[in-house]
């Protein structure tokens, strides 16, 4: 079980001011996020969603960021994306400064996001479409990654006659057939049933160890995040923060039934404390919040 203390991590290192990583271990970094606060103007005024936040992720590394509904998972995923360009602090991405999309990072929505007019096979060739790559190799490409999803044989069908989790795959297949070297998830299995989503949980991780991939998984689903994850980082409720970064040392690779073993569950009853405080703290603002309104 890991012990690892905020002040001791060496996301936290990165965390400072300045950024004092050696220069071999920002070789090895591929997303530096240093001090990052994002605030929204609201008719109530001003919400803090994420307060100077910091953590580094390496190359290959899978890590997932876990928090209550609405401590800013989404806008931290839209910060790294480039989708948000006003923001304080940094994000680092191979070592370059972003101020947009950057070629390098592929997402996957919180939201459904498969184009509903497209079969899959042209959902998943979509991005390869875009650059101009020609019919019969993007869909020689694209028919590998719906492979890869466990979709084989679904290739002309429509999304609407597909079931959520299916489509959930094709959006992921579409992402993955850039072959980005970051890949951004915000809650993309959030829709299934625990089942499906222990065995998507699987077919990604054997995608993402497959390809190396350098992985940011955002959830708020405790079983998901330590199955996958190499660090689990826990967020604070409003404003947005790092709890804690705990290290999973299971080892890889690793199956849906990890899930049964003992040093699992001390993973997960771990995580769950932490985060009980925040969401009993979220849901508390939430029930004042609207005794306030009614009152
Ligand atoms: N465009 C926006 N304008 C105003 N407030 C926003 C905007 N986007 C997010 N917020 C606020 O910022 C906070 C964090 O929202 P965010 O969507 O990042 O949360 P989340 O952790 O992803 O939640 P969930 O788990 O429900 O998806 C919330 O209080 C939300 O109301
Ligand atoms: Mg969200």
């Amino acid at each position: 079980m890991s012990d690892s203390k905020p002040e001791d991590n060496r996301d936290m290192r990165a965390s400072s001011a300045n950024l004092r990583l050696a220069p071999a271990e920002i070789a090895e970094t591929d997303l530096i996020i240093d001090g990052v606060s994002k605030r929204f103007n609201t008719r109530e005024g001003t919400v803090t969603a994420v307060d100077g936040m910091s953590f580094s992720i390496e190359r290959g590394e899978f890590v997932s960021i876990i928090g209550p509904s609405g401590c800013g998972k989404s806008t931290i995923f839209s910060i790294l994306g480039g989708l948000v360009r006003s923001f304080d602090g940094r994000v680092t991405v191979n070592g370059e400064e972003i101020s947009g999309p950057h070629p390098a990072i592929g997402m996957v929505f919180q939201e459904e996001s498969t184009f509903p007019w497209r079969t899959v096979i042209d959902n998943v060739a979509f991005p390869l479409e875009v650059q101009g790559v020609a019919k019969a190799q993007r869909y020689e490409i694209a028919r590998r990654f719906i492979d890869m999803v466990g979709l084989a044989g679904f290739e002309q069908r429509y999304p609407s006659e597909l079931s959520g989790g299916m489509r959930q795959r094709v959006a992921i297949a579409r992402t993955l057939v850039f072959e980005p070297k970051i890949l951004l998830m915000d809650e993309p299995f959030a829709a299934l049933d625990e089942q499906t989503r222990l065995l998507l949980g699987d077919k990604v991780l054997k995608i993402q160890q497959d390809l190396r991939q350098t992985t940011l998984l955002i959830t708020h689903n405790i079983t998901e995040a330590v199955q996958l994850s190499d660090r689990v980082i826990i967020m604070t409720f409003r404003p947005g923060r790092v709890k804690r970064i705990v290290d999973i040392r299971l080892p890889r690779p690793r199956h849906g039934d990890v899930v049964s073993s003992e040093a699992f569950g001390r993973y997960v009853a771990e995580i769950w404390s932490d985060l009980r405080e925040e969401a009993s703290r979220g849901m508390a603002e939430t029930e004042a919040g609207a005794r306030q309104s009614k009152a």
